[in-house]
């Protein structure tokens, strides 16, 4: 899944903390500018190794007894280490590394350890389009991080139809969107959804040739399993449903635009601070319908025809659980 884009650790010793799949984990950029991902755990007795969110340090020291390793993950130094682990071999305790890739302007990490799983696979049939948006020339430049007290599922699922666009959006959004009006299609495990704003249906057809989807429609991707991609006319906002339990999810939205625009700070905040708002909107739904799951209320949850693509996730998220998704990687 991805973790990071590259511009939020774009120098040599930057690093960054996450929590991927239940797991501790520390982004590390090394003096070449290779990306890696390791557990945040001291290879001693366990103790977290990086308490900060984010900086930029070429070695990490333990602040139980100062072991101490080289962000490229090798133990370096241990206080009195021949006298007390006789035997033992620093360079077999460096820090536990998972699979970890920069592709697309994003770093993707897997939480297994195993190597089975291969980023071209998983990628599979969207990376023509991911290729297309250009994102390894975007940088991010506003990121929000809050808790919401929602399964991870329901919050994306929030995101992939308009049936309630009129309703939960009507004071924001709602009035430049078409009445229940998207579409979607499954790429391998992953969907592309277009949402029609109401400008669409007013296009003169003598100017097809300057028609972009994207400056009439929500053109939204659905990386699977945890990522939005809301594709808008001059910017992405991007979404990240980081699952801390099954009811618990820091939402991770941040605002990714072209490198060379960077610097047009009030649009792209006015612009960050609407999709906050709008989503906002969203996630307080999905807090209200995680709220009554435990009630009973409804053994099953019902989709209409117009939300075929909440059925689609769930099923390509019931065949990766079952090891039968199209690009899934089986079990060895
Ligand atoms: S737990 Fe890290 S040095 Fe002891
Ligand atoms: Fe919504």
């Amino acid at each position: 899944m991805i973790a990071a884009h590259g511009s939020e650790m774009a120098n040599p010793g930057d690093f960054l903390r996450r929590e991927i799949a239940g797991l501790p984990v520390l982004l590390t950029r090394d003096k070449v500018g290779t990306v890696r991902d390791f557990l945040n755990a001291c290879r001693h007795r366990g103790t977290r190794l990086v308490d900060d969110e984010k900086g930029c340090k070429h070695r990490f020291s333990c602040p139980y007894h100062a072991w101490t390793y080289a962000n490229s993950g090798e133990l370096i130094a241990a206080p009195h280490f021949d006298q007390g682990f006789e035997g033992l071999e620093k360079a077999d305790l460096g820090l536990i590394e998972l699979p970890c890739e920069e592709r697309f302007g994003f770093i993707w990490v897997s939480a297994s350890g195993d190597g089975a799983t291969s980023l071209d696979q998983h990628i599979g049939e969207i990376a023509d389009e991911l290729e297309a948006l250009h994102m390894d020339d975007m940088v991010v430049v506003h990121q929000d991080a809050p808790v919401h007290q929602a399964n991870w599922k329901i919050l994306v699922e929030g995101g992939i139809e308009a049936y309630h666009f009129k309703v939960a959006h009507r004071t924001t959004i709602g009035p430049h969107f078409e009445d229940n009006l998207s579409s979607y299609r499954m790429l391998g495990s992953h969907m592309r959804s277009i949402l029609m704003r109401t400008s669409m249906a007013k296009l003169a057809p003598e100017t097809r040739n300057d028609w972009r989807l994207r400056d009439h429609a929500q053109v939204l991707y659905t990386l699977f399993p945890n990522t939005a991609l809301l594709v808008q006319s001059d910017h992405i906002a991007w979404i990240n449903q980081e699952a801390l339990s099954a009811g618990e999810t820091r939402v991770r939205m941040s605002t990714l635009v072209p490198k060379a625009e960077a610097e047009r700070s009030e649009h792209w905040q006015r612009n960050h601070e609407i999709t906050r708002v709008t989503l906002d909107e969203d996630f307080t739904i999905g807090e209200s319908m995680q709220s009554t799951l435990a009630s009973g209320a409804n053994q099953n949850m019902l989709f209409g025809k117009f939300e075929g693509a909440l059925d689609a996730f769930n099923r390509v998220v019931d065949a990766h659980i079952e090891g039968s998704a199209p690009n899934a990687v089986a079990a060895e």
